[in-house]
């Protein structure tokens, strides 16, 4: 891909990664991703606004090529999809300084080696002027690491945000329109990668809710061609409010937690309980992970292997326990051989998430009349939990 024009003197660059299936060896990319980097020529100074993943450095470089120099490499953030080719730009411009947050310094230093002497780290809210266009910068801490900050170019009316408001998706369209793909994917990113520091974003979202701008061009996706279409989802997933929404993840061995899966399910439906169910042995967990953006209540449902809960919903609890989201309720369901400590196993698992338990329903083997009795009741319950929501 060639880069592209956005405005006078700003251009998309960087790489579609149309074929990339994971991300950090753990998080599902169904659609690829892109790692967007732009660069801003002013009538004084050029800067380049990140980079691109190391496997896709070549990419980067082709772009640059014809380029006479570039002062300045905005480094918004350490992960190695952004700031991986940055050695590379310092070697072919001998006399570029690396712009940073002083905590994004260290790790750039740790993670890439590049030198002390030649990063520059800049303050929040300071300024740097490329002639006609100016660099503003506005630090914001956990987007997704303790280093990150975004770029507003007020001339242009542009604010770079890097991982912030990104979404992981391969596509040829510049920008995000109104394509339904874009939804998905932000908001799956959102989940995956953003959900457990909602409280910073909310602090993030105050503090960019001064400046004025067109367009938001994050690292990751499209760009947002209407900011207020992405502001208003952010807005509402990192709100405290939840909905009437019951999640059950589960894995069945031999049937018999299946049937209990199936019976809570009926019986929440019926009493127009919302939910979503995930068989974690074939479930997509980025599926999972959107789910419990908005969702009140989880229900864990496992059998019991060796006395603990089954190893993929130790996983995926211990997953949505790292997620922090904004759950309120929990309940634990399942069937066992002889004897289970699978309650006890999966409670100690999600210390992060601050829940009511509703209690457990676990049977010997087959569930019988009583067991299913007590799945009507545990609807029950978090049916009047959701009412008073
Ligand atoms: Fe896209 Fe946190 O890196």
């Amino acid at each position: 891909m060639k880069a592209r024009p956005i405005k006078n003197g700003i251009q998309w660059m960087g790489a579609i990664d149309w074929n990339r299936r994971l991300f950090d060896s753990l998080i599902p990319l169904p659609d690829g991703t892109s790692y967007n980097a732009y660069l801003i020529q002013g009538s004084e100074k050029t800067a380049l606004i990140d980079s691109v993943d190391p496997a896709m450095e070549h990419i980067l470089m082709a772009q640059l090529d014809g380029i006479p120099d570039i002062h300045y490499i905005v480094s918004h953030h350490a992960e190695q999809d952004h700031s991986g080719a940055i050695p590379a730009v310092l070697r072919k411009y001998p006399g570029a300084q690396v712009l940073c947050t002083p905590k994004a310094k260290e790790m750039l230093i740790d993670h890439l080696g590049i030198a002390a002497g030649r990063i520059r780290t800049v303050e929040d809210d300071e300024t740097i002027s490329l002639g006609d266009k100016t660099l503003k910068f506005v630090h914001t801490p956990w987007v997704h690491w303790p280093e990150t900050m975004v770029t507003y170019l007020p001339e242009d009316k542009i604010l770079f945000t890097c991982d912030f408001f990104g979404s992981h998706l391969a596509t040829s369209d510049l920008y995000a329109g109104g394509n339904p793909f874009v939804a998905e994917a932000a908001k799956r990113y959102y989940a995956e990668i953003m959900m457990p520091f909602r409280k910073a974003i909310q602090n993030n979202l105050k503090k960019i809710s001064g400046l004025k701008f067109d367009l938001i061009a994050p690292s990751h996706g499209p760009i947002y061609d209407n900011p207020d279409y992405i502001l208003n989802e952010y807005r509402n997933w990192v709100s405290d409010r939840v909905s009437n929404l019951a999640i059950i993840a589960y894995i069945s061995m031999h049937g018999s937690t299946q049937i209990m899966v199936d019976h809570l399910m009926n019986s929440l439906t019926q009493r127009n309980v919302k939910v979503q169910k995930f068989d974690l042995s074939v479930t997509d967990l980025g599926k999972l992970a959107i789910s419990l953006v908005d969702a009140a209540t989880i229900v864990i449902g496992t059998p019991t292997v060796h006395f603990g809960p089954h190893p993929s919903v130790f996983s995926a609890t211990n997953l949505a326990n790292a997620l922090r989201p904004k759950l309120k309720h929990a309940a634990i369901i399942g069937s066992y051989g002889w004897g289970t400590k699978a309650a006890e196993q999966i409670s100690a698992l999600i210390p992060n998430l601050t829940v009511e338990v509703l209690g457990s329903v676990l049977c010997k083997g087959l569930p019988r009349e009583t067991d299913l009795a007590a799945l009507d009741a545990l609807a029950d319950k978090i049916k009047e939990k959701h009412a008073r929501l």
